[in-house]
């Protein structure tokens, strides 16, 4: 969407994946969607590093809303949960230097029953743009599948109406499915989700991861500045991702140029995810000005070479990261052997960077380089050509 927003993908905090719909309150204090969760994750975000390390947006999923609408039809939040109204908590995330995002859905109702948005597109537009918000992503559950692409780009051009840049998260390809209209995706929204729900298993990182590999040839050409596929959120810092599997998605994710949404307990969260999260040559690869989403290069022996192309430091002098996601089952580190100049062509000498290990060498394009790589564990190189 060509509204001057998301020139790389968006990064932020989103409440489903770890806190889900969670409305009782009064037996998980510290798990429900209220005003205080969200204050206490904005405090989070911007005193624990996130915030400069680039995770701006603070996004409410569903379960927020009153299931009644106020008497002008505009909606509005949970009274007993967000007392103190949707807008006061937009200015509080404000306040710490933040931008706040909410959830809408396009049918009649959310996935988790509250109002949706079909009858109110306008009046949600601008009740939204009221309280401040900065992100929308547009659900569409119970909704009508033909003529949705078209459904989503009325929204578009009610939150253009309002006049506040807001970027427009949409869900419409996830419910059609891989035929869905992509080219209407790039001209109304700027990301969108592609695929199924994430769950905090190894298992969806690696479904997800092969359902991108499998279609990239679909899905690469409408990724870009301003427009990104989405495949979903972040599992780090939860409950079913080791150490080196948060490093496994982090790595594909960054590949992928997707956008980063953390989805986690930032008040609970080890200082090991944090630093994967915060990792700041995994963002920069993440956000590389070129855009251009990373692919599925081979698999051998189990072993997904993924590579992207990123900028150098010069304009021609184009580096590639190269990814080595191990789904082995032999329960050792492997140990994979390639040459730069299977991935690169480039006669002469590179700098090749193994990100996750902190280490550099310089190396000919025909020499061989091991990656060495852990059970379900990744191995990430940045590799550049070295002008002599
Ligand atoms: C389905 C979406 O794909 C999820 O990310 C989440 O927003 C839920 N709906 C909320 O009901």
């Amino acid at each position: 969407l060509d509204n001057g927003l998301a020139l790389t993908p968006p990064m932020g905090w989103l409440t489903w994946q770890r806190f889900r719909c969670e409305t009782d309150c009064a037996n998980h204090p510290n798990e429900c969607i209220n005003e205080s969760l969200i204050k206490s994750m904005a405090d989070q975000m911007a005193s624990k590093g996130y915030l400069e390390a680039g995770y701006e947006y603070i996004i409410v999923d569903d379960c927020w809303a009153s299931k009644e609408r106020d008497m002008h039809g505009r909606l509005q939040g949970d009274l007993e949960r967000f007392p103190s109204g949707m807008k006061a908590l937009a200015d509080y995330v404000h306040e710490k230097g933040l931008k706040f995002g909410i959830y809408g859905d396009y049918g009649n109702f959310t996935c988790g029953g509250y109002p949706g948005s079909l009858q109110y597109l306008e009046t949600d537009a601008m009740t939204w743009a009221d309280w401040g918000v900065d992100y929308l992503k547009l659900d569409g559950c119970y909704v009508e599948l033909e003529g949705i692409d078209q459904g989503y780009g009325m929204m578009t051009k009610f939150l253009n109406q309002t006049g506040r840049p807001i970027v427009f998260s949409c869900s419409f390809p996830a419910y059609v499915g891989i035929k869905a209209n992509l080219s209407a995706a790039v001209e109304y929204c700027n990301l969108w989700r592609n695929y199924g729900d994430i769950s905090d298993t190894f298992e969806d990182v690696k479904d997800i991861a092969d359902w991108f590999g499998d279609n990239q040839k679909q899905l690469m050409p409408f990724a870009g500045p301003g427009h990104w596929n989405d495949p979903d959120m972040l599992l780090i810092g939860n409950f079913g991702l080791s150490l080196e599997q948060s490093k496994h998605q982090m790595t594909i994710w960054a590949i992928l140029a997707a956008p980063l949404i953390m989805s986690v307990d930032l008040r609970a969260i080890s200082d090991e995810s944090a630093d994967i999260l915060q990792h700041p040559k995994l963002i920069r690869i993440n956000q590389d000005p070129l855009g251009i989403q990373g692919e599925l290069v081979k698999i051998d022996n189990e072993i997904h070479i993924w590579q992207r192309i990123i900028q150098g430091n010069n304009p021609d002098n184009t580096c590639k990261a190269l990814a080595f996601a191990s789904y082995r089952t032999d329960g050792t580190i492997y140990q994979y052997n390639f040459k730069v100049s299977e991935f690169l062509k480039y006669n002469g000498s590179f700098v090749i960077q193994n990100i996750w290990r902190k280490s550099e060498m310089k190396k000919s394009s025909d020499e061989t380089i091991t990656a060495r790589i852990p059970p379900s564990g990744v191995e990430l190189f940045i590799v550049c050509p070295l002008n002599e």
